[in-house]
């Protein structure tokens, strides 16, 4: 059976509210900028609904990316930065998986809804996304194109259906030679995003980093 590329995340407050407060805070400005495209899929109330990729604990939607970022952002106590486009993408998984793959090969860039213009205000800036057709989604190439992000601590995260970062940290370095990317990212499988350990597993990983870094 066709495997679906999707994970919606269901996340309360009171979850989020269970991480500790931020474990390296204020050691630098941080931003955490990501791109996420929740589907439209029916979920029918009812806790650890899995299967399909699927898989809602209970309270508020977001996508897999967009909560490894909320994590991310109540660990470090850094601003959330998210990447939307202005055309907004399909919802449903088929015509997602079309528009993305014909996107793609037309090497097109689509236009974003903001651009960022204080980033001066920051010296370390988290990077997330997906995978989609093993490479990052093109909203991120127009993001990493209109932005100069020389001279900043770029530390990459990723939700995937396998893939972990594929080629897109290459990609990141190509387009942004003068930034300096940090090659121990945080790839994590979409079937494991919202396993009760993932507050911990972010944290582990952000205090190695942390270490790594000083
Ligand atoms: C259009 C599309 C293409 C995808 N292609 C891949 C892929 O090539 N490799 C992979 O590991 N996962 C792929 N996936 C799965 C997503 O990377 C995965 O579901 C991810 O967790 C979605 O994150 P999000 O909920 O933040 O958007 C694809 C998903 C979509 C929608």
């Amino acid at each position: 059976m066709k495997k679906i590329f999707i994970l919606l995340l269901a996340v309360t407050f009171s979850s989020l509210n269970a991480i500790a407060e931020p474990v390296n805070s204020h050691a630098q400005r941080t931003l955490i900028v990501y791109f996420s495209q929740p589907e439209n899929v029916k979920l029918d109330g009812v806790d650890g609904i899995s299967g399909a990729s699927i898989l809602q604990k209970n309270g508020q939607i977001s996508g897999s990316t967009q909560y490894l970022a909320q994590i991310i952002q109540r660990h470090t106590g850094g601003e959330l930065f998210r990447i939307e486009t202005v055309t907004p993408y399909p919802t449903q998984h088929e015509p997602l998986l079309r528009y993305a793959e014909q996107e793609q090969r037309d090497n097109r860039y689509p236009e974003l809804k903001t651009k960022i213009d204080n980033l001066a205000d920051y010296d370390r800036v988290f990077i997330g996304y997906p995978i989609w057709w093993y490479k990052m989604p093109m909203p991120l190439y127009s993001f990493l194109q209109q932005h100069d992000l020389s001279g900043k601590t770029l530390i990459p995260f990723t939700s995937h259906g396998g893939s972990r970062f594929s080629d897109s940290l290459r990609e990141i370095k190509r387009l942004q030679p003068d930034a300096r990317l940090v090659t121990q990212g945080l790839a994590i499988s979409r079937d494991d995003v919202a396993d009760d350990g993932t507050v911990t597993r972010v944290g582990d990983w952000l205090n190695k980093l942390t270490s790594v870094q000083q």
